[in-house]
């Protein structure tokens, strides 16, 4: 067999095409060295063999998991997701192909670009097919498996390639460190010690270009998810006028008005970000304080990934804004994760718990997901009359706080 020995490095370059092609689709990783092993080995005459302790092996790939963020990020930076979306469904591209679609013009480290594609079909975000020539050569191409489409950027969808680029971001990356201290002193904070005593949004008001990629993440983000609310969640058939509030680049509420026409909406920020909002059908752009006042108007409010960020003193307060503002009929309508108290492995609980880290590295302290009865806690302390979980999308739950 002609591979034996030839350098990794060689086989990421070129690989001349003969003869006739058998095709081996999906050939894991340790199928392909078992076979070039027996070749390897038979020398010392000793057949290479495989033994696999699960239990080992999930725990040195959750020790090397932060390989696999870096990768997809740096391939998103690349422009490798777009390529291989323009390249269609079905497509799959050699790293030479894809490489000259997402940077043309550019000279391409073809074995770095080849080892991500790899590694990135590992994790079943692309899918790799080989194919082998008689002489013992083979070809890799890649193409989008259905997890790469949420990295591809899609304005109409929604997409979490932005959340992706936020989370992989040094901003948030150099937080993580200061977690042990936090943990030994309850007044440091991550994010504040990376930076200066900086919080979070004071970070974001003297940093725009760290800003516009946070509000393009959390915009990418509201978008997927809310499309999918709209799907489950009928909370809004009865709304006239929806303030959204924290509403970001208002991707949200235009996703809302856009299911339902007859909805104006308000979408409401610190006046930094609504300086940077674009035009939207069917919403008006206000700026604010919160913590100050909401707009009035509105007969339902919206609260999405704004809970979370805040200790519930400051929950309170402005939900207390919200009760003020609202008529007797109206509602809260907060998306969130909301916690279960014993861990569920199927549904959405880790991505809950990830959230709710994140939420201590990144934000203020007391920023945090909370269960069903801390919420309603919240609630009611504002005034509310009643606090309903009502429906949960993957690790997310619309809760509806109730005046009257
Ligand atoms: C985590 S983001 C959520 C954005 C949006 N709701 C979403 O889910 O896409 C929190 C938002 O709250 C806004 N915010 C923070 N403090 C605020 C304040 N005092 N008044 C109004 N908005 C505020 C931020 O600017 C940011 O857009």
């Amino acid at each position: 067999m002609t591979v034996v020995g030839r350098p990794e490095e060689t086989l990421g370059h070129r690989l001349p095409i003969y003869g006739k092609f058998q095709q081996r689709e999906g050939m894991a990783c340790g199928e392909g060295h078992d076979h070039v092993g027996e070749d390897v080995y038979s020398t010392n005459q000793q057949k290479a063999t495989t033994h696999i302790d699960k239990v080992r092996l999930a725990a040195i790939e959750l020790v090397g998991q932060a390989a696999i963020p870096g990768t997809l990020a740096s391939l998103a930076r690349l422009n490798v997701f777009e390529a291989l979306a323009r390249a269609g469904d079905g497509v799959e591209l050699t790293p030479q192909e894809l490489g000259n679609q997402a940077m043309p013009g550019k000279v391409i480290n073809l074995s770095y670009l080849g080892r991500m594609l790899r590694l990135a079909s590992s994790v079943k975000v692309l899918r790799e097919v080989a194919t082998m020539s008689e002489d013992g050569s083979t070809e890799h191409r890649y193409g989008l498996e259905p997890i790469g489409k949420f990295l591809v950027d899609d304005a109409e969808k929604g997409s979490l390639v932005h959340l992706l680029l936020m989370y992989q971001d040094p901003v948030f990356l150099s937080t993580w460190n200061h977690l042990p201290e936090s943990v030994l002193d309850d007044s440091v904070q991550p994010f504040a010690r990376a930076h200066g005593g900086l919080h979070a949004w004071e970070y974001g008001m003297q940093n725009p270009e760290f800003d516009e990629k946070f509000n393009k993440a959390m915009a990418g983000h509201s978008k997927l998810y809310m499309r999918a609310f709209l799907d489950v969640y009928q909370g809004f058939e009865g709304v006239r006028v929806l303030i959204d509030v924290g509403g970001g680049f208002g991707s949200a509420i235009s996703t809302i008005t856009a299911r339902y026409p007859h909805i104006k909406g308000i979408n409401f920020d610190q006046p930094h970000v609504i300086k940077a909002c674009p035009e939207l059908p069917g919403v008006e752009h206000m700026s604010g304080d919160m913590f100050e006042s909401i707009p009035s108007g509105g007969d339902a409010i919206f609260l999405k990934y704004i809970l979370h960020d805040w200790d519930d003193e400051s929950c309170i307060k402005l939900l207390k804004n919200c009760h003020k503002v609202l008529p007797a009929n109206g509602k809260v309508i907060a998306v969130d994760s909301v916690l279960t108290d014993t861990i569920n492995f199927e549904g959405g609980d880790r991505m809950a718990f990830m959230v709710d880290m994140n939420m201590m590295a990144f934000n203020h302290s007391g920023a945090r997901e909370r269960n069903e009865g801390e919420m309603r806690k919240l609630g009611l302390y504002a005034g509310f009359l009643r606090v309903d979980v009502v429906c949960k999308v993957d690790q997310l739950s619309v809760t509806e706080f109730i005046k009257a």
